[in-house]
């Protein structure tokens, strides 16, 4: 039996349709590899939950690493600080490395060490005396203390690896959205300050995050807004049909044309649901060798599979919000268009657009719906409307059958004709 070279939730074996974005990042990271100096500001990638951006950044990540860069990652976690988690990254990095002569060793750990202390570690879980006075207000002015500290942990590793014959240092942020805004506004001075002597500092910080993120860098440092944002849209059929194809091809199993038509139809460009339709095509299916074809049979015995997934999925979400959050989705899913208006689900639920803005910024926030042109918004994953009309109705929604959204419900249901014009391509 073949191993499911799928992935929903996890990063793919294929990264297909993102070109675009990787010349961007390396054209972003050649400047630092060519002339030894600073790539620019902050480099962050925009977009809803499933759309692909850890996968993006992780092949950043692999690439910079094949191109002579050392690399961290870090995840930014709510309520909890990042930069303890950047230091010892940072650290760890060019220990694995291994680019310092042994006799150096010793003073960068204790230089490393000092610079850690500024952050609360080596704990990494309470924060330093200085730290937590400036943590009291809110409007608090970031800690010059470890504003400095960032700055040298930065210039010190960036100037190293480069002196020691590697390209620089490239730190990766994800889950951007979510940094505490001290932790968020000592980084972002740290960047601005280093930005005055580029030439000292061969390095790079790379972000990604939900659509609410240019106002959390903003709202931590005016200058955030200086930050490059590019929002990752979703896949265009040919990179969709690469992602389902891709795979299987490595192992020998073809996919029909039809059958990927069908597939694509349905994720809509959606990364994760490519992944979770593919994945569950393959479970049912269990091709066992080389040579074997997956058809539009095999997808649809997949379907319930893969409903199944999503609708676990769609529960939590729905689980998770408020009661308001409730009405603002249930009229968009009600309307049933692919875009709906501020004003349409203002008037459906009898208040001003004004009195909806917090809520429907905090779905906008958590990545469920999204801003879709002037005062429009949409659900950022198809088939939550139609998973959220079947909640509500208790039973499936039959009138919305061939509409290109992947129906959540239990019953078995048809694949629309691979032939119906309008689908395949994804709502942008
Ligand atoms: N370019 C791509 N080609 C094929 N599959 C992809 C691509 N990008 C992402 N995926 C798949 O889509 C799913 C979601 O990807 P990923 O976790 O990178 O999204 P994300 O934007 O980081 O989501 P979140 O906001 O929830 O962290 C994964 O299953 C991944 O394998
Ligand atoms: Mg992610």
């Amino acid at each position: 039996m073949l191993p499911n070279p799928y992935a929903p939730g996890e990063l793919p074996r294929v990264l297909a349709g993102r070109e675009q974005q990787q010349d961007r990042i390396r054209g972003y990271l050649s400047r630092i590899g060519t002339y030894g100096e600073m790539g620019g500001p902050l480099l962050v990638f925009l977009g809803p939950r499933g759309v692909g951006k850890t996968s993006l950044l992780r092949e950043a990540q692999r690439d910079a690493e094949a191109h002579g860069f050392i690399t961290a990652w870090v995840a930014c976690r709510r309520n909890a600080p990042f930069l303890p988690d950047l230091v010892s990254r940072v650290g760890k990095a060019i220990e694995t490395a291994d680019i310092l002569p042994r006799g150096e060793k010793g003073s960068w750990k204790l230089r490393l060490e000092s610079i850690a202390l500024e952050f609360g570690l080596p704990s990494g879980v309470k924060v330093s005396a200085t730290a937590a006075a400036d943590r009291s207000g809110a409007d608090a002015p970031p800690s010059g203390a470890q504003i400095s500290a960032m700055e040298d942990l930065l210039h010190e590793t960036s100037s190293q690896v480069r002196a020691r014959g590697g390209a620089g240092l490239v730190v990766f942020v994800d889950e951007l959205h979510a940094a505490a805004r001290d932790d968020l506004a000592v980084l972002l001075n740290a960047m601005q300050n280093l930005a005055g002597r580029r030439e000292d500092n061969p390095l790079a910080i790379i972000g990604a995050g939900l659509p609410s993120t240019p106002g959390v860098l903003v709202n931590a440092a005016t200058f955030g807004e200086r930050s490059t944002f590019l929002t990752l849209p979703r896949l265009e059929p040919a990179a969709a049909a690469a992602a389902v194809a891709g795979p299987a091809a490595e192992l020998g199993v073809t996919w029909t044309p039809a059958a990927l038509q069908a597939i694509a139809a349905e994720a809509q460009g959606f990364p994760y649901l490519l992944q979770v339709l593919a994945h569950a095509t393959w479970e049912v299916a269990k091709p066992s060798g080389t040579g074997e074809v997956l058809d539009v049979g095999e997808v649809q015995a997949g379907l319930p599979l893969a409903d199944d997934q999503l609708t676990s999925m769609y529960a939590a979400r729905w689980a998770a919000a408020t009661e308001l959050e409730r009405q603002i989705m249930a009229v968009m899913a009600r309307v049933g268009t692919p875009t709906v208006t501020r004003a349409e689900i203002a008037e459906q639920l009898g208040r001003s657009t004004q009195a909806l803005g917090v809520p429907r910024e905090r779905l906008i926030d958590k990545g469920i719906i999204e801003p879709a042109g002037r005062g429009e918004v949409r659900f950022t994953m198809p088939g939550f409307d139609r998973y959220i009309r079947e909640t509500l109705a208790g039973e499936p929604a039959d009138a919305d059958q061939g509409t290109g959204q992947l129906a959540t419900g239990r019953r078995r249901r048809e694949l629309p004709p691979a032939s119906d014009p309008g689908r395949g391509t994804p709502r942008r």
